[in-house]
């Protein structure tokens, strides 16, 4: 039901706006100084909600905050949590939280509204939404030490109701120029520090996910290394072009 992998990627790799930057960083500071805060009665955020469109780094965030706080992820397979059969599904999600409290680490529900969302799993009288429901309660009982990230795509799930469960929720977008500027700074600069992305490259990536633009970087980087030859302006935006003509497709 678990995957448990030890990340290592860093925040600084992550691209995201001030605003979320700065309650990622508290989040890990809240973290590092609980004891502090359980003197004063309080405790630190732990709970955290990530709505956005594919590729525009959910898992990743998981990942950085795993390894930032140097905590195993614990990656739950909501496909083999939920089954048609609710009472199994109610035992395993009960495993799941026992596993929370005694075993330390960052949680991570990828597209938890599985639990609830597939209507053909539902019945007269409305289980999957119970079950919905039962794991939104677990998280809202539970005074572990470990924190849980909950993902989704489904923006139409986010009720107030679901908001009360958690400490934040964070908003993820499609990236901004200065964010697709970024994105290829920190990835075409790993491989060729002098390369300077064209405006042009820039604005025609804006209509791509983080995720895209950097399967583009490490395509030029292949390109570069396999001709032998420097990354290029000219290349890229052919790259980027291919890129945003099947996104759209696949979009459509
Ligand atoms: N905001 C970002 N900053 C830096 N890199 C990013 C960002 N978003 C995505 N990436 C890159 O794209 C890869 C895939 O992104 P990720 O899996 O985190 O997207 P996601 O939001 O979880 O998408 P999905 O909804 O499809 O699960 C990451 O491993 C990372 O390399
Ligand atoms: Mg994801």
């Amino acid at each position: 039901m678990f995957l448990v992998t030890h990340p290592s990627e860093r925040l600084s790799d992550l691209v995201v706006s001030t605003e979320i930057q700065e309650r990622i960083e508290r989040l890990l500071i809240e973290y590092r100084n609980r004891n502090k805060l359980q003197k004063y009665g309080l405790s630190n955020r732990r709970k955290i909600l990530i709505e956005g469109r594919p590729g525009t780094g959910k898992t990743f965030t998981a990942s950085v905050i795993a390894a930032e706080l140097d905590l195993p992820l614990y990656t739950i397979q909501m496909d083999k949590v939920v089954t048609k059969f609710m009472g199994e599904t109610s035992t395993k999600l009960r495993q799941i939280f026992d596993n929370i409290s005694t075993s330390t680490g960052v949680y991570f529900f990828d597209e938890f509204d599985a639990i609830g969302a597939d209507r053909s799993l539902d019945n007269e009288v409305g289980e999957a939404r119970r079950i919905l429901n039962s794991f939104l309660q677990f998280i809202e009982q539970d005074t572990s030490d470990s924190i849980i990230i909950a993902a989704t795509n489904n923006q139409k799930l986010l009720d107030q109701a679901l908001f009360r469960r958690f400490d934040d929720v964070l908003h993820y977008a499609m990236p901004t120029s200065d964010e697709v500027r970024r994105l290829f700074e920190i990835r075409l600069g790993t491989f060729d520090s002098s390369f300077k992305v064209s405006d042009e490259a820039v604005c025609m990536a804006s209509k791509l996910s983080h995720a895209e633009i950097i399967r583009v970087c490490d395509d030029a980087i292949k390109n570069s290394i396999l001709m032998n030859t420097k990354i290029d302006n000219v290349y890229l935006l052919k790259m980027l072009k291919d890129r945003i003509n099947a996104y759209i497709a696949k979009e459509a």
